[in-house]
């Protein structure tokens, strides 16, 4: 199966996404376009640094939202692509993009969903707002992506303890690590499978 996958940062998903296609779960996975939203992002190295294809596209760049929406789905086109992967990517998506590749769009999020999410949860912050409501677990979520921030069906889910001294930094790096680059592979290999079902706005695994 041939992915996109689109970043805006590190790119820490990104590379767990990598390290699968060549020694883990992916190995049959081709990742055929990283498209980045700032030509800045750490990931874009990764993308190069394993001759992986990368494109730049940011909406600042368009002069309205529909030419960025347009060149959204004309690179993805061009990729070959046949699943969006939201790794770290911080744009909300356009509604030609979302209706394109409807089903066929995941995204990872650093909590348990529907807590800690939507609009402005990203980086710290969700882990922040976890600490600060003491909840016991914490974790990450692959889901579908609609239109809206963290709202498609949740397709997998990956918890681990809050510790008495966490910060939201070690939190951070704890759901990174034990949760994310877990789960995320694990959702590709199992949509790359057909396992993947969406009945009612609810996904199943089969
Ligand atoms: C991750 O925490 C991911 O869940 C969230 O953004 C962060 C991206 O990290 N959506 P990275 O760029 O994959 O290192």
């Amino acid at each position: 199966m041939k992915i996109a996958v689109f970043v805006s940062g590190g790119g820490t998903n990104l590379q767990a996404i990598i390290d699968n296609t060549k020694n883990g779960i992916l190995q049959d996975v081709e990742i055929t376009l990283v498209l980045s939203s700032s030509k800045d992002a750490y990931a874009l190295e990764r993308a190069a640094n394993n001759g992986i294809k990368t494109a730049v596209v940011s909406k600042k760049d368009f002069a309205s939202l529909e030419e960025w929406d347009e060149t959204m789905v004309a690179e993805v086109e061009k990729s070959g692509a046949e699943l969006v992967v939201l790794a770290g990517y911080l744009s909300l998506l356009g509604p030609e993009f979302v209706g394109k590749y409807s089903n066929r769009i995941i995204n990872i999020h650093p909590a348990l969903i529907p807590s800690f999410c939507g609009a402005g949860m990203y980086g710290i912050r969700p882990h922040q707002a976890a600490l600060a409501k003491g909840v016991k677990v914490s974790g990450a979520t692959v889901h579908f992506v609609n239109e809206n921030y963290d709202d498609g069906p949740i397709l997998l889910q990956k918890a681990v303890d809050v510790l008495p001294d966490d910060t939201p930094e070690t939190l951070q790096k704890r759901i990174m690590k034990e949760c994310e680059w877990q789960i995320l592979p694990q959702a590709i290999r199992l949509i790359a499978d057909g396992k993947v079902i969406i009945e009612n706005n609810i996904c199943y695994v089969r």
